[in-house]
């Protein structure tokens, strides 16, 4: 591929922003400084931009913080309404999506990329994947509580023959609770069968990721090499 799209996609600048880099000398392939960005190179060529070197990538992934008051959406959000992809630089928001939802009051680990496949896998029921959430609610769960959620319980789901379907197990451990499903509202219906409710809830782990907790709410970073490999299994990237 050429150099500019090589720089632009693992560095993720804009193409212009790449060929400007190149040009200006700040490009180096196999330790050489290169300053035509038309050059052809391989995936696995060794390319630094400012001495960085860049890991070509075909796909790109990121996780945010999310605020309080942002609902998770691309394009289908009413006016006046926040979206997270507003808190995503233009260039990079018009590129990825968000990986499932989480409610407008739901904080937490908000992964985006553009990788379809792997976001896939990540929301099919099928993989039951884990997310777990930190979550405070009133009245405080009690023991038998605890064991209802752990077994199983009734939000209203129901087969073709309209039996109820309970949900998954889920692990309970102190102020946190991890499930493999991701029904809308879930946890909240989850906790509503038992006798309480919700009054906040913060996804602080999803497919083995947890939240960098150095992020502010409505802060962002791109996945660490490891978190990529978590997240696609090690095949995409
Ligand atoms: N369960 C909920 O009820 N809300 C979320 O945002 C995520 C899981």
């Amino acid at each position: 591929m050429r150099l500019d799209k090589f720089v632009s996609s693992s560095a993720n600048l804009t193409r212009r922003d790449a060929a400007r880099a190149i040009a200006k000398g700040r490009v180096t392939v196999g330790g050489d400084t290169v300053r035509d960005g038309a050059l052809k190179v391989a995936e696995d060529a060794e390319v630094a931009l400012d001495g960085v070197t860049l890991t070509f990538s075909r796909y790109i992934y990121l996780m945010m913080n999310k605020p309080s008051g942002y609902i998770t959406a691309t394009e289908d959000a009413r006016p006046g309404e926040r979206v997270v992809s507003e808190l995503l630089p233009p260039e990079t928001a018009r590129r990825v999506f968000p990986v499932g939802r989480l409610d407008r009051d739901t904080t937490g680990l908000l992964l985006f990329t553009d990788d379809g496949a792997s976001a896939h896998r990540a929301i099919s029921p099928k993989h039951h994947v884990e997310k777990t959430y930190r979550f405070t609610c009133t009245p405080p769960l009690t023991e038998e509580m605890r064991g209802a959620l752990a077994v199983g319980v009734d939000i209203g789901e129901r087969d073709g023959k309209g039996e109820a379907v309970l949900t998954a197990p889920a692990v309970i451990d102190g102020d946190t609770i991890t499930i493999t499903e991701g029904k809308f509202h879930q946890i909240k219906r989850m906790f509503h069968a038992v006798g309480s409710e919700i009054t906040s809830l913060c996804r602080v782990r999803f497919a083995g990721i947890e939240l960098d907790t150095t992020l502010a709410p409505g802060e962002w970073r791109y996945l660490t090499p490891e978190e990529i490999n978590l997240f696609t299994g090690g095949g995409n990237a």
